[in-house]
C-alpha cells in the first residue's frame, strides 16, 4: 500500500492571518500539520509516499526532505497547476501503479491518525473508503448523503444547500479502480477535477464506497479560533520534557516541554505549554494551551491560549490572550496616552470624554 500526499495548491500569502505560504505548514503545537499526517501515514504502516507539490514546492521540500525522518520514502510529484485533487490522482499514476493508496490532504488533522482505518481497508478492500465528520456549515466541504442502511448514496461538492451535515474529511483509500473514475469525469463549475466526482462515478458505476463517520477533525480554514482550540487539543496531550535550562526562580507546573537551547528565567509556566529551541522566557508568565515557537523572546511579559510563530518577541506587555502571533512580530506596550485633551470645539456642542 502507498500514500499520496497531496501539499500543492497556491500559495496562502494574502490570507489575513497568513503565517507561512505553504497551508501545510501550519504549526499546531510547534509542529506543522503536514507532519502529523506523515507520521501518521508511518504508523499505519505505509513506506512509500508520493507528495504532490505546486507552488510552494521548495518550502515543502525543505520541511520534508527525503522522508527519512519520518521513516518514509517519498517522492515529489510536481503538479504544475491547482487542477483539482482528483488531477492529482491522475499525474500520480506511475507512482501508484496498480497499488491501493491513501489519499491524505496535506491541511487536514485527523485526532487518533488512520492505523486503524487503513487496517480495515486492508481487510474489506472497497473501491474505496472515505471519512466523513459533522461540521457545522458544511458548504465549504464535500458534503456525503447516506441512505437508510447507512451507505453513502450521493456526494456533493460545497453544495450551496447541503442535503446532510456529514462532511467529507480529507482522507481517502482507494483500489486501483479510482484511475477509471479520475479519467471518466469532467472539470467542475470551479474549473477542477474533483475527487468527490470520481468517487459519485464509482457509486454510479455501482462500486462499493464505504464510509467511517469520524470526531476529532480540523483543517487549516483560517480560522483563528479554531486553530487555537486544535493547538489546545495536542498540547493535552504533550509529553513534558526539558531540553532547555531553567533557572531556580522559575515554576513550571504542569505539563511543559521546554526545546534545547531554550532559557527560562525568573518565570511561571503552567502547563500544557510548548517552548520551542533558542526561546528566551524571563520574567513572565505563560499560561494553558500556550505554543511559543523556536528563537522566540518572552519578557516581562504575560500570555496564555495562544500560539506565538518562530522569532517572535513580546517585551513588557501586559496579559495576551486567545492570541495567533506570526512570524518575526514584536510587540511592546503601546505609549502613554497624553495626559491632556486638546479641543478645539465650537459653540453649543456636547461631548464625551475620559475622565
Ligand atoms: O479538507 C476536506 C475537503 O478537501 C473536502 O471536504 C472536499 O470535498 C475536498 O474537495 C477538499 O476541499 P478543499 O477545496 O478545501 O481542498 P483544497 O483546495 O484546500 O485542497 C486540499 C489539499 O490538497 C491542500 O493541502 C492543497 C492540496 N491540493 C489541492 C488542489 C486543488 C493539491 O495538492 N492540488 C490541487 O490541485
Amino acid at each position: 500500500m502507498k500514500a499520496l500526499v497531496l501539499s500543492g495548491g497556491a500559495g496562502t500569502r494574502l490570507r489575513p492571518i497568513t503565517h507561512t505560504s505553504a497551508k501545510q505548514l501550519v504549526p499546531v503545537a510547534n509542529k506543522p500539520v503536514l507532519f502529523y499526517g506523515l507520521e501518521s501515514i508511518a504508523a499505519a504502516g505505509i513506506r512509500q509516499v508520493g507528495i504532490i507539490v505546486g507552488d510552494t514546492a521548495e518550502e515543502i521540500r525543505a520541511a520534508v526532505g527525503d522522508g527519512s525522518r519520518f521513516g518514509l520514502d517519498v517522492t515529489y510529484i510536481p503538479q504544475h497547476a491547482p487542477l483539482g485533487l482528483a488531477h492529482a490522482v491522475l499525474i500520480a499514476r506511475e507512482f501508484l501503479g496498480d497499488d491501493d493508496f491513501v489519499m491524505y490532504l496535506g491541511d487536514n488533522f485527523i485526532v487518533g491518525g488512520i492505523t486503524e482505518l487503513v487496517e480495515e481497508f486492508r481487510a474489506t478492500r472497497p473501491a474505496a473508503q472515505i471519512l466523513l465528520t459533522k461540521v457545522p456549515d458544511p458548504r465549504a466541504f464535500g458534503v456525503a448523503e447516506l441512505d437508510v442502511d447507512g451507505r453513502v448514496a450521493r456526494l456533493e461538492e460545497k453544495p450551496a444547500a447541503p442535503r446532510s451535515d456529514l462532511a467529507l474529511v480529507g482522507v481517502y483509500l482507494f483500489t486501483s479502480a479510482v484511475h477509471e473514475a479520475v479519467r471518466s469525469i469532467e472539470p467542475s463549475a470551479r474549473g477542477e477535477l474533483e475527487i468527490t466526482d470520481a468517487l459519485q462515478w464509482l457509486i454510479d458505476e455501482r462500486r462499493t464506497v464505504t464510509s467511517t463517520v469520524i470526531s476529532g477533525y480540523w483543517k487549516d480554514t483560517g480560522n483563528v479560533a479554531d486553530m487555537l482550540e486544535v493547538n489546545r487539543s495536542v498540547l493535552e496531550l504533550l509529553t513534558p520534557r526539558n531540553d532547555g535550562s531553567v533557572d531556580d526562580a522559575t515554576e513550571i507546573i504542569g505539563r511543559v516541554r521546554i526545546g534545547g537551547g531554550a532559557t527560562v528565567r525568573g518565570s511561571r509556566i503552567v502547563g500544557p505549554v510548548i517552548i520551542g529551541a533558542g526561546t528566551v522566557v524571563e520574567n513572565s508568565y505563560i499560561g494553558p494551551s500556550t505554543s511559543i515557537a523556536e528563537n522566540c523572546r518572552v519578557t516581562d511579559s504575560e500570555i496564555e491560549y495562544s500560539i506565538v510563530l518562530s522569532g517572535s518577541s513580546l517585551l513588557g506587555v501586559g496579559r495576551v490572550e486567545a492570541s495567533l502571533i506570526g512570524r518575526n512580530v514584536e510587540i511592546t506596550p503601546a505609549p502613554p496616552i497624553p495626559a491632556a485633551h486638546r479641543l478645539v470645539l465650537g459653540d453649543h456642542s456636547k461631548v464625551q470624554i475620559s475622565a
